[in-house]
């Protein structure tokens, strides 16, 4: 009921969302994952669903449901969710990577469970870089002009020296960052925009609140780039 009341800011447009955490597969019955309950991502294709987008959502594991009239592609490691977001991106108006994507995978994974060996030594993790979801979207964009590519950044410090240079390190027009691991699970955020003329802090609030504020945000550059 709610959605009815939000302005359909993004009517006729087709926005991308990554969300939640990926899971790196160890053996079949462990992992290596990153935190993140998927709240924000979850809010953020709500919103764009309210501003009247057709959204969808590629979401690592998460228990969250997926909300009223997004379409939902399940994925586990960060290389399904790059296969299905680059399947996905051709057509797409706006990408709105907030999956905190793990940034390596295990080189060795085993088939079978591995065992515990009494008195042996731990089994030996090797790691690989998985690909750069985010980024390999964003030249993409540089040849065709979308979709228009907005990042996240949790970062432990120095939020604003370090969000204003991976916004350009990424080659994207927009990146919202917050200050992490307090946030992550919470219903509360607060984040700041960075873009090409600086950057402008959106203070504490629900993270619906938040998500609806960044889509007017987005939807408000993507006018300005048409005139
Ligand atoms: N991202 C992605 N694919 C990856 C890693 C990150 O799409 N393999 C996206 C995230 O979804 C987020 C943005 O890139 O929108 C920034 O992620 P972050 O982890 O902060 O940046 P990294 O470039 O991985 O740098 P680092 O973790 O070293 O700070
Ligand atoms: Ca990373």
């Amino acid at each position: 009921l709610v959605a009815s009341f939000q302005p359909k800011v993004l009517a006729g447009k087709r926005v991308l969302i990554t969300a939640g955490p990926t899971f790196e597969p160890i053996d079949p019955v462990r992992g290596i994952t990153n935190l993140s309950s998927g709240k924000m991502g979850y809010a953020v294709a709500r919103a764009a669903r309210e501003a009247g987008a057709e959204v969808l959502l590629v979401s690592g594991p998460t228990t969250l449901p997926t909300p009223h009239g997004v379409r939902r592609i399940d994925v586990q490691s960060a290389r399904q969710m790059y296969e299905a977001v680059m399947g996905a991106v051709p057509g797409q108006h706006i990408f709105v990577g907030v999956a905190a994507v793990a940034d390596w995978r295990v080189a060795n994974p085993s088939d079978q469970k591995v065992k515990k060996q009494e008195g042996g030594a731990p089994p030996q993790l090797r790691f690989e870089q998985n690909p750069d979801i985010l980024a390999t979207v964003a030249a993409t964009t540089s040849l065709s002009g979308w979709p228009y590519c907005v990042g996240f950044a949790a970062e432990s410090e120095n939020l604003l020296e370090f969000g204003a240079a991976k916004r350009e390190k990424k080659g994207i027009p927009l990146l919202v960052g917050n200050i992490g691991h307090h946030t992550f699970g919470q219903d509360d955020n607060s984040i700041v925009l960075f873009d090409e003329t600086g950057h402008t802090v959106l203070p504490r609030a629900p993270k619906l609140v938040l998500a609806r504020q960044l889509v007017s945000e987005i939807a408000k550059r993507l006018e300005q780039r048409s005139l």
